[in-house]
């Protein structure tokens, strides 16, 4: 999942290059490069090791200039990191090219290309896209004829732009499994990966589909079907305004630190307008809610990483409370695999950025299986996964910049439990339920608040977990996927190895792993299950754990010297899942920052997972 960005105009596009990739860098971030049609109406590039910054560094030390240029910021998937993978990639001097995305039959291509003289220079799948288009242009085919043919022999998943002195004035994109977003200018168009990198130079903008074919020019765009190249398409123009988002982390010094904190006016934004007084408001998931959940009978939640975390919550809602089954799946399991569908199901995808594409394959494989509908809960509303899907709740967490999420959890969450809620209220539960959760809703900012406060005690103890090589969450019911997700967290952005179990499970075979150098840390609202987790966190104690609880009010737990506690709000037990989320944000924020980690980019990740 690399970000690609590309311009062309009258002025020298390299400075919109580079400042379009910043706006990118979430997607992948180990190489960056770019590529622009020179006065001499040659290809010339830069390309890097590492981030945008170096590149800039190196444009500095020799510039390059031209008003037709495409560029990228990549997170490798075939070959390592390095300048020689890096995009864009050329066959001589005929054609430049940036892709995002995956070529699977690249190594049959690859031999193809060699046993016929190619000059391959680098390790990835997509150096051979420039060398199959510059193969075509030699048959003397128009540029945009040589990328369709080129691309007829691609199997995988891409976005492709492509530049070439053959049309100096134009950029020739694709769009196969991949997003891409044309913005159009006065006098100068773009591409790039995502509409939000567009913002500050356009507010009008073209979605390309699955299988266009387009040629952008400075005064014009063309859209066709890769399928028959000769057709032309008319595509809606969107008016989207707004500036792109500020990359401004304030006074925090990272964006995972500022989002973490931002949690409690996100949840308020998240609850805006959908609920009032003592009811959820049923147009909440849009207009053709109220009909399609009063068909549903089960649901199907298919996500990935900490969205379906979020998705594992909601089971327990789901079920206990509006009495569906629900089932929750991982998307690259799900796309892959005969899911038998109950009668009457809903499918419900999470996605904080709406293009993963596991997440998007299963959405479109739901299709054919005759699901009652699809919702997407998601925070980016010109995403793909809202396009597509039949019913959307917007997050309105606002841009989440940093790789790992955690206002888009909360989110998230927040929009699950009102689904649950109007599931409840379609199969004529009582009202009274139903106004005591959102009597709960209304003050979650100051329940979240009140998590927050506990950071020092959290930073403190932070500083003493730097030197574990493991640690272990536990928790019981809907904090058990909450575990799951304190764990992600702490391995992600620390490299702390850490699991989450079910507190139950124990003695089935982790608790062989307890010692005094192994620390446990237990979420511990009070709820039914809260006296079984107190005999599990005793199962830990006798064993010499270093135990760590946040715990509920009303709750038995003490602190000892093997034994920290801290206390949380007194909130509703339906709510516990979404506030006792945070101060395990904070505790891995603080982990990693005291080991002095990259915390808004951890190593090997990105923020969008568009490849699969
Ligand atoms: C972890 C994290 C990832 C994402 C996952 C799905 O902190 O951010 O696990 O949750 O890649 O991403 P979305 O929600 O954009 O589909």
């Amino acid at each position: 999942m690399c970000g690609i960005i590309g311009a062309v105009g009258t002025r020298d596009v390299v400075p919109i290059l580079l400042d379009g990739l910043r706006g990118l860098e979430y997607r992948g971030y180990d190489s960056a490069g770019l590529a622009v049609i020179d006065s001499t109406q040659r290809p010339v590039r830069e390309r890097t090791r590492g981030k945008v910054t170096s590149l800039v560094e190196k444009l500095n030390a020799r510039p390059l200039c031209g008003t037709t240029g495409i560029a990228h910021t990549r997170w490798a998937t075939h070959g390592a990191p390095s300048e020689r993978n890096a995009h864009p990639h050329v066959c001589g001097a005929k054609v430049a090219i940036a892709h995002n995305g995956i070529i699977e039959n690249y190594e049959t291509l690859r031999r193809e290309l060699l046993a016929t003289g190619a000059m391959l220079e680098s390790e990835t799948d997509s150096e051979v896209i420039a060398h199959l288009i510059a193969r075509e242009i030699d048959a003397d085919r128009s540029l945009l004829d040589s990328v369709a043919q080129a691309c007829h022999r691609l199997e995988g998943a891409f976005a492709i732009e492509v530049a070439s002195p053959k049309v100096p004035d134009a950029l020739i994109v694709v769009r196969v499994g991949s997003p891409l977003v044309v913005g159009i200018g006065d006098g100068e168009a773009f591409v790039a990966s995502a509409l939000d990198a567009l913002l500050d130079l356009t507010d009008q903008f073209v979605v390309l589909e699955e299988g266009d074919i387009a040629e952008v020019r400075c005064d014009g765009l063309r859209i066709f079907s890769l399928a028959s190249p000769k057709r032309e398409i008319k595509r809606e123009v969107l008016k989207v305004e707004g500036k792109r988002h500020l990359k401004d982390k304030g006074e925090f010094d990272t964006f995972m630190h500022k989002e973490i904190h931002e949690q409690p006016e996100a949840a308020v934004r998240a609850l805006e307008s959908r609920i009032s007084g003592t009811r959820v408001l049923q147009p909440v998931f849009g207009v053709a809610a109220e009909r399609v959940l009063s068909r549903v009978r089960s649901v199907h939640i298919v996500a990935a990483g900490s969205s379906y975390h979020c998705g594992l919550i909601a089971k327990y809602w789901i079920e206990d409370v509006a009495g569906l089954p629900c089932q929750v799946e991982v998307a690259s399991e799900f796309r892959y695999r005969k899911a038998v569908v109950l009668p009457g199901s809903l499918f419900v995808a999470i996605s904080q950025s709406g293009e993963t594409a596991d997440t998007l394959a299963a959405l479109r494989i739901s299709r054919r299986l005759g699901f009652v509908a699809s919702l997407a809960i998601c925070n980016v509303p010109t995403s793909t996964l809202v396009r597509e899907s039949n019913m959307t709740y917007l997050m309105q967490a606002g841009p989440e910049f940093s790789v790992a999420s955690t206002k888009a959890i909360s989110c998230s969450l927040v929009g699950l439990l009102l689904l649950t809620l109007l599931l409840g209220r379609s199969r004529g539960h009582s009202p009274d339920a139903e106004a005591e959760v959102v009597e709960a809703l209304h003050s979650l900012d100051d329940d979240i608040r009140e998590a927050l406060a506990l950071e020092p005690q959290i930073e403190t103890l932070a500083a003493q977990l730097i030197h574990r090589n493991h640690a272990l969450f536990l928790g019981r019911g809907p904090q058990y996927p909450v575990a799951l997700e304190a764990a992600l967290k702490l391995k992600e952005i620390s490299y702390i190895h850490a699991e989450g179990y079910p507190a139950g499970e124990l003695k089935h075979g982790p608790l062989a792993l307890i010692d005094e150098s192994m620390p446990v840390i237990v979420i511990a609202p009070k709820d039914d299950l809260i006296e079984k987790l107190a005999s599990n966190v005793r199962e830990v104690e006798a064993r010499g754990g270093e135990l760590i609880v946040f715990a509920g009010q009303d709750t038995s737990f003490a602190a000892r010297s093997d034994m920290h506690v801290l206390p949380m709000p007194r909130v509703h037990e339906l709510l516990a899942p979404i506030i006792y989320n945070v101060p395990l944000q904070l505790l891995a924020y603080h982990v990693a920052r005291c080991k002095g980690t990259d915390i808004d980019q951890p190593r090997n990740l990105a923020k969008a997972v568009t490849v699969e």
